[in-house]
């Protein structure tokens, strides 16, 4: 419990009881510390958090009061949720009326369907081989490296490896890179699917903060420095969440930092395609120009296509393909080749369905922008140039209440808590645009309502008991 607690108490606070019993009622919200896990003695926490009991006894009393925690005689202490943080039945939204604003995931573009149409009298003539491709499709292999190349990283399709997605990527390479108890670094805020991965490995996130601007290299360089991690792992195309890109000098210095830690990076390009306001063939140059043997870069179908291809790739020297390939022999034998075959058709002629795919979502970044601006004014945010999603700043720390407010409003959303290695970020919630024009606003004018609640709710024992 003191490690989920993290910081709880704020800087030069007195009411330390108070903090004490916001860290724990976050815990209990956020679901981390789950409805009736049972809460060691009081003596023990203060033993272990090294504050007085009484400290503990007066928290644990409030939230004792609020329903967060549950106290029998002789049976000991529990975590609980009040009878009103459970929506009541026919209060609830039915799960078809929920809007779903936990996935940044765009539908597929209209291309698909002919692409499969196109890619299935080739299938015939694959038929007769045995259909295992370690590495991938050649054509597909090629028409990736193709734009690598066109995108400013001359590449051959010997750098290339076919993977079921970008997230399978970062998962061989930690098997290859990191084994238990080694340190990977991460961006904070970052992909939590990511995190999840990273933990599953028995390796131990290091989170390097990201500032407004985006990235502080130096802050990285210590970090690479100070805990020596075996790998890391970065977005710099349209982060999630932030939606910040990594300009061609900061790649440069980033490159550099890479380089004399001699550190590989697992350099995450899913959202590479989705420049809103410019040209992916003119952005800045993917990192592994800046450093081509430290960079493993992470690529995918699943956002500029279509997620259910469950298609992606990696591009890296030959020598680290090669021994990719060799640790995903224990994981899976290579990817289904129908799939590839659309990707491949999909991927001759790309330029049509990826400008499809950018207006689509501009229109759908522009909606959601003016559905904040409208329902949540004190709400701040940098409208991002790419990516799927705002990420805003909130007025008060509450993402986690909100979050478990809306679904009494009908949306599911995130707390931003699972954006972090340790939690926290209370201060801010990710809205994906890849939805509809008018589900965004009504979601929007939902969170709105919850919003105002959470925060109404937070005035109200200000003003009953004034400390
Ligand atoms: C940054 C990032 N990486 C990876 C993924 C997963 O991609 P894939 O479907 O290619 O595994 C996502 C999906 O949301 C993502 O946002």
């Amino acid at each position: 419990m003191a490690r989920l607690l993290g910081v709880w108490r704020r800087h030069g606070s007195r009411r330390g009881s108070a903090d004490l019993a916001a860290g724990i009622r976050m815990l209990v919200l956020e679901g981390r510390l789950p409805v009736g896990t049972g809460l060691p003695a009081e003596r023990e926490v203060a033993a272990a958090l090294g504050v007085s009991r009484t400290m503990v006894a007066t928290a644990w009393e409030a939230l004792r009061g609020e329903g967060l925690v549950v106290s029998r005689r002789g049976a000991g202490s529990w975590s609980a949720l009040p009878p009103g943080a459970h929506a009541r039945e026919d209060e609830l939204p039915g799960a078809g009326d929920m809007i779903d604003f936990t996935r940044a995931v765009p539908a597929a573009v209209p291309g698909v369907a002919g692409a499969a149409a196109a890619a299935l009298p080739r299938l015939t003539a694959e038929l007769a081989g045995h259909g295992y491709y370690e590495l991938g499709l050649p054509v597909l292999r090629e028409r990736i490296a193709d734009r690598f190349t066109a995108r400013g990283l001359p590449t051959v399709p010997e750098q290339v490896l076919v993977t079921n997605g970008s997230h399978h990527v970062l998962a061989m390479a930690l098997r290859l890179l990191a084994g238990p108890g080694d340190r990977v670094l991460i961006e904070q805020p970052t992909y939590p699917n990511a995190i999840d991965a990273i933990r599953a490995a028995h390796a131990l996130p290091v989170p390097v903060a990201m500032t407004d601007e985006g990235w502080d290299a130096d802050a990285i360089e210590v970090a690479l420095r100070q805990a020596a991690p075996r790998v890391a792992y970065l977005i710099v195309d349209f982060h999630n969440p932030t939606g910040h890109r990594l300009d061609a000098e900061g790649r440069a210095r980033l490159g550099a930092v890479l380089r004399r830690t001699g550190t590989p990076a697992v350099v995450d390009e899913t959202h590479v395609e989705l420049d809103l306001d410019g040209d992916p063939l003119a952005g800045p140059p993917p990192l592994a120009a800046f450093a081509p043997d430290w960079v493993i870069a992470a690529g995918s179908a699943s956002k500029s296509h279509w997620g259910g291809l469950r298609l992606g790739w990696v591009r890296a020297s030959t020598e680290i393909i090669n021994r990719l390939a060799a640790a995903r022999r224990s994981i899976d034998l290579g990817s289904p080749v129908f799939e590839q075959l659309v990707l491949a058709e999909l991927l001759g002629d790309p330029e049509p369905e990826l400008r499809e795919r950018r207006a689509e979502l501009v229109t759908r970044r522009d909606a959601l922008v003016e559905a904040v601006r409208t329902h949540c004014p004190e709400w701040t945010f940098r409208v991002p140039a790419g990516g799927l999603s705002l990420w805003c700043r909130l007025p008060a720390p509450v993402s986690t209440r909100i979050a478990v407010t809306a679904q009494n409003h009908g949306v599911w959303v995130v707390p931003a808590s699972r954006f972090a290695a340790q939690g926290g970020l209370e201060r801010w919630l990710r809205l994906p645009f890849t939805q509809p024009p008018e589900v965004l606003a009504d979601g929007v004018r939902r969170l709105a309502l919850a919003a105002a609640s959470v925060l109404d709710s937070r005035a109200a024992p200000a003003v009953l008991n004034p400390v």
